[in-house]
């Protein structure tokens, strides 16, 4: 007989993550995915990163240890370096912390500010994967439209006013991916980032600026961050995941020392510290100056994707049921579908291609404060994981698909 758990109210309103659940759906042989938002496995650098692991010889049982929870020394320092020019100043080692991926910055950071019923602001559409941390911590969420430049900030202000009529308080945090955002693809245009820094201030709301995609520019200048702008409360977070490879499981997160502190104190009843063997192969990858060379081959590989997409979307799609418009950086094109997007994705998988519908990336009416927002006449097209023939045969399935409607 099956043991009967009385499970905690937090897990009974859990859900699992619709990303994952898609994913077994669309495993199965045959199957096109410009599903997950995934860089290409067949660039990802397994020579260069394998002979990394000469380092745990040398570095001997230290490369085993546990170690400090805010991260690996060298790591840390490489971090903090790299870090100076985007940030717009010298960070200290005591600003940052590395963690098991970007998503676990979210849950630390989830875990000190955010109790059952407090809001955060989010653009519509946003990452599912920050919808469901937010989401497991008892959040609710307000919502700010996006136009093809992301968040339109003038906005902002009027949400957050409204949330504060709603619910007497308050939102306790502004999530935002500036760069090449997952799922539009959108970059926030420098003004617009001033503005979000400027009411963000204003009203004394932290900000995390979510950036996994910064340096996967294809096109145009380089925007100052969000965190270059303020003065303190914004947590800055990046990941190895989508410049170097996912599995590696190493991130990491810039911020006020007080805050870092108590994220940190939070993180050593996760998982005491990111995995060390992780952080000393990473740090050694970029001690060789590796990660430099990598970056200049994946830009070139990723924007002729990112072009051949484009090509491949206007050939074969049909202009009165989808648009889009081409993205400048980061893995998505975000479509607009004259029609149901899960309805579509039902049809697409019997094709045998797999998208993300754009429901996905969008809070439920029931948990969001102010207007919900409707995203089922969308679809996130990742053009990084696909093979070249792949991206054309994807798209003419989908297109069969479209035609099936
Ligand atoms: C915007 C955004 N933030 C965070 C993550 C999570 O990345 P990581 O693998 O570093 O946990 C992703 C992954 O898709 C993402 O797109």
């Amino acid at each position: 007989m099956a043991f009967d758990y009385t499970y905690s109210e937090r897990a009974a309103g859990m859900r699992p993550s619709p990303i994952r659940e898609l994913f077994k759906l669309i495993q199965r042989p045959g199957m096109i995915s410009f599903a997950g938002g995934l860089p290409d496995p067949a660039i990802f650098p397994v020579d260069e990163f394998a002979a990394c692991g000469d380092v745990l010889r040398s570095k001997g049982p230290e490369a085993l240890q546990y170690g400090a929870t805010e991260g690996y020394r060298p790591l840390v320092l490489d971090i903090a370096g790299r870090m100076e020019p985007l940030l717009g100043r010298q960070v200290t080692p005591e600003e940052i912390v590395i963690s098991a991926g970007s998503q676990q910055v979210m849950d630390m950071l989830s875990r000190v500010l955010i109790d059952p019923g407090d809001v955060i602001v989010a653009e519509a559409p946003t990452y599912p994967g920050a919808l469901h941390t937010f989401r497991a911590a008892g959040a609710r969420f307000a919502l700010v439209p996006c136009d093809g430049d992301g968040m339109q900030t003038d906005r902002l202000a009027e949400v957050i006013e409204r949330c504060r009529l709603a619910i007497g308080r308050l939102p306790k945090l502004i999530y935002t991916i500036i760069n090449f955002s997952n799922p539009s693809g959108a970059c926030l245009p420098e003004a617009r980032r001033r503005q979000m820094a400027e009411i963000a201030a204003r009203f004394g709301i932290p900000v995390l600026e979510d950036d996994p995609y910064g340096e996967l520019r294809y096109s145009g200048e380089r925007i100052p961050t969000l965190f270059s702008m303020a003065s303190g409360g914004v947590l800055y977070a990046s990941s190895f995941s989508k410049v170097l490879a996912p599995g590696v499981r190493v991130a990491w997160a810039v911020g006020d020392a007080d805050l870092i502190r108590k994220m940190v104190i939070a993180k050593q009843g996760m998982d005491l510290c990111t995995s060390v063997v992780a952080q000393v192969l990473v740090a050694e990858y970029c001690r060789r100056g590796h990660l430099d060379g990598h970056l200049a081959k994946i830009r070139t590989h990723y924007a002729a994707k990112a072009a051949a997409m484009g090509a491949a979307l206007r050939e074969h799609l049909p202009s009165d049921e989808v648009s889009f418009s081409e993205p400048t950086g980061g893995f998505f094109f975000w479509v607009r579908l004259a029609s149901d997007g899960q309805e579509l994705f039902r049809r697409a998988v019997n094709e045998g291609v797999a998208f993300l519908p754009g429901e996905t990336c969008y809070p439920e009416a029931g948990e969001t404060v102010g207007e919900p927002h409707d995203g089922r006449p969308f679809a996130r097209l990742c053009f990084t994981f696909a093979q070249p023939n792949e991206i054309v045969e994807g798209t003419k399935r989908l297109a069969r698909a479209l035609s099936r409607s």
